[in-house]
This record gives structure tokens, C-alpha cells and sequence, in this order.
């Protein structure tokens, strides 16, 4: 445990947050760092765990994270007033970051709307972004990042919503999960700083997958139905071509898994 939060530090320290904790074992880094929040944590905060015994993923889905073999990260960020106009574009923050933090090993990562970052077409990580609400005032934002980083936490296809891969995997060659949070952080400081411009809605639509393709698209009331991808908005929702040539901008939903047979 020293040691490891020595190894952290060393990867940390030039990114100068305020301040940041490691544990072995938690249920959730996000629970982890709103209780953080409401006792005052400030703005870049972050917790970091070597595993969590009931991580949380979108829709009530759970999220697994074995010791050793993955980053499961939490960063409390305080929106100023401008940002706190543009909510959607926190989870984009978190996927554009490890997209270019995976630039540095030559990986071509890829948002896939709203929340997931696919490495060769295969979810490596997904982003969950809660709020910490104090009457109707946003007091901070709990920006939760799950990265696959080496094989083992990989549970077999037919047992998945969508097929899933490592950051090892997809590279070939093992790689220190703190070098690649530390390039995950440096880049999520550097978007922050664009957050509420245009080049980064750009940058989000330049890494969007399955752009100007045909999709199998789930709405939120169950439906699956096919439509073409075409761009996120400045609101975050994304616009879709349905089969009929009609516009639909999509306040929620997913993309389906390309390669699987019928739905669900
Ligand atoms: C998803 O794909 O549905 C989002 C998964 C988010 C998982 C991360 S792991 C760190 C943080 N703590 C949690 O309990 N969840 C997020």
C-alpha cells in the first residue's frame, strides 16, 4: 500500500491537485469521493482504489474492479459558473481524456456516445458522472472513470451488454496503470480549459464512433430501432438520422452492439 501510494505520487505530483486518495479496497470510488465532496474536498480531488466491491455503472448496472488489473478513479470537480451550463460535456471530459492519453501508447481510442471508450470497437471504459446537489445548487460534480487495463477483469462476451477489451489487449504489451492516469489527468486538465468552447464539441464529434454510420440505436423506452450517427450538439444530445430521413436528437439511450444478433 506505501508503496503503491508512493508510485502514484511520483506519477501525480507534477499535475499539482489539491489533493488525492489511494485505497486498496472500496465499494465505490464515486461514493468514496461525494461523502469527499460534502466535507469539503476541493475542485480536482481525486480517489483512486485498487479495487471496489460494488462500483457502479450507468442504469443501475454494476461495475467490476479486480485488484491489480484496472484504474477505478474518481475526480470531484467544482463547475464555475460558465461550466455548470454545460453538464453533458463532464463525461466527454473523462472518455476525451484517456482518448488522448492513449495517443501516447499509439492507441486510437473512440468516444461512443454518451458514456464509453472503445479500443478497436470493444468498451475499455465507461465514465459515470453523478452530482452532488445541495438544495437546487450544484455543488460539485463526482466524474467516475473504470478502465480495463490488464486481461483478467474481462468478463467473455455472451456475459456482457457489449463486447469488452484491455488497454494490455488492444496494445500488445503490459503497461503501468499509473503512467496512464497520469496522462488521463494531465489531459482532462487541459480540456477542462476548453470545456465550454467550441473546439471541444469538436474534439468530442473528431473521436465520436460510428460517425455517419448505421447504428442499432436503444431508446430509453426500450425500442431498438436503426439509425445513422451523425454528430453530438452543443447540448450533448446526439443527432440521428432515423430510417425514415427524419432528425432525432437523443437526450439518452445507446448505441447496440454492431455485431450482435436482434437486441436487448
Ligand atoms: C458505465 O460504463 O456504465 C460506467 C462505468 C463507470 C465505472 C466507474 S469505476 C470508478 C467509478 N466508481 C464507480 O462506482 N463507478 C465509476
Amino acid at each position: 500500500m506505501e508503496n503503491t501510494a508512493r508510485k502514484i505520487g511520483a506519477y501525480l505530483d507534477p499535475l499539482n491537485l489539491p489533493d488525492w486518495r489511494y485505497y486498496p479496497e472500496v465499494g465505490s470510488t464515486n461514493d468514496v469521493a461525494l461523502d469527499w465532496a460534502q466535507t469539503g474536498a476541493l475542485d480536482s480531488s481525486l480517489v483512486l482504489s485498487d479495487s471496489q466491491t460494488a462500483g457502479r455503472g450507468r442504469k443501475t448496472r454494476r461495475w467490476v474492479t479486480h485488484p491489480g488489473v484496472a484504474l477505478a478513479m474518481s475526480l470531484i470537480l467544482r463547475p464555475n459558473k460558465a461550466e455548470a451550463a454545460f453538464i453533458p460535456r463532464f463525461t466527454a471530459l473523462a472518455a476525451l481524456g484517456l482518448v488522448s492519453a492513449l495517443s501516447r501508447w499509439d492507441l486510437k481510442a473512440q468516444i461512443k456516445w454518451p458514456n464509453d471508450v472503445l479500443l478497436n470497437g470493444k468498451k475499455v471504459a465507461g465514465v459515470l458522472v453523478e452530482g452532488d446537489w445541495q438544495a437546487d445548487r450544484l455543488s460539485a460534480l463526482i466524474v467516475g472513470m473504470g478502465v480495463n487495463i490488464a486481461p483478467e477483469p474481462v468478463p467473455p462476451a455472451n456475459q456482457v451488454r457489449y463486447p469488452a477489451t484491455t488497454i494490455e489487449t488492444e496494445l500488445g504489451q503490459s503497461i503501468d496503470r499509473w503512467a496512464i492516469l497520469a496522462e488521463i489527468l494531465h489531459a482532462i486538465q487541459y480540456y477542462r480549459h476548453t470545456l465550454t468552447t467550441a473546439d471541444f464539441l469538436k474534439a468530442w464529434n473528431d473521436n465520436l464512433a460510428f460517425r455517419n454510420q448505421v447504428v442499432g440505436f436503444h431508446f430509453p423506452d426500450g425500442q431498438i430501432k436503426s439509425a445513422k450517427v451523425i454528430k453530438v450538439q452543443p447540448d450533448g444530445r446526439l443527432a440521428l438520422q432515423l430510417e425514415n430521413g427524419e432528425p432525432f436528437m437523443a437526450v439518452a439511450g445507446e448505441i447496440d452492439w454492431l455485431g450482435k444478433e436482434g437486441g436487448s
